[in-house]
């Protein structure tokens, strides 16, 4: 429990000091660290805590999914993860496919990230788009493989299919 505050404590400074977040980014950021507690194996901990303080470049912030999850384009996420995903993610989300073993850090497992509090929209796009250069990891950048459309497709399957739908 004492960890929990600290932990709390310490969010609410370093998202509150100088910065323009309002008080529901700060909430959810709170809640996405609690949630993350005892699950470094499963999530991207050097991200998480790079978009929890600041680090998501301006092009990114605030974006929002500007496609409806059509059947069509759930498909067409679905055919995305597939063909790009998969091989690190897994068939299942769980991290790890076979292209995962080795990988420090390890593929993130996204059946686990996506119905938490982190997996904003504005968080996914990003994470897809630039891929893992910033934080010295494999995840790749696919914002010149995958059109804006595509990257936002992919998000919809990934909601579909593991939750998270808001
Ligand atoms: C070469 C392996 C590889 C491929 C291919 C790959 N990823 Fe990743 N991914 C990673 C690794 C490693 C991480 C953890 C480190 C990081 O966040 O960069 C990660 C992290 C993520 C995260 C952050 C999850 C969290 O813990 O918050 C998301 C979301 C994600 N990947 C989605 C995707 C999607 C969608 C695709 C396909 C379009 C994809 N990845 C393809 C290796 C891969």
């Amino acid at each position: 429990m004492e960890r929990i505050v600290t932990l709390s404590l310490f969010v609410l400074c370093a998202c509150g000091s100088g910065s323009t977040q309002n008080a529901n980014t700060q909430q959810r950021h709170r809640m996405a660290m609690m949630e993350e507690r005892g699950h470094a194996d499963k999530v991207s901990v050097k991200r998480h805590r790079l978009y929890m303080h600041g680090g998501l470049p301006a092009e990114y912030a605030g974006k929002s999914n500007p496609y409806k999850p059509t059947p069509e384009l759930v498909k067409r996420g679905e055919e995305i993860y597939m063909q790009h995903c998969k091989a690190c993610h897994g068939e299942k989300g769980k991290g790890n496919g076979p292209d995962a073993s080795g990988l420090d850090p390890r593929p993130s497992d996204l059946s686990f990230v996506m119905p938490r509090h982190i997996a904003t929209d504005e968080y996914l796009f990003w994470t897809i788009s630039e891929g893992g250069k910033l934080i010295g990891s494999a995840m790749p950048s696919f914002k010149d493989i995958l059109s804006e459309k595509d990257r936002w497709a992919v998000i919809l399957y990934l909601r579909e299919r593991f939750g998270g739908n808001r």
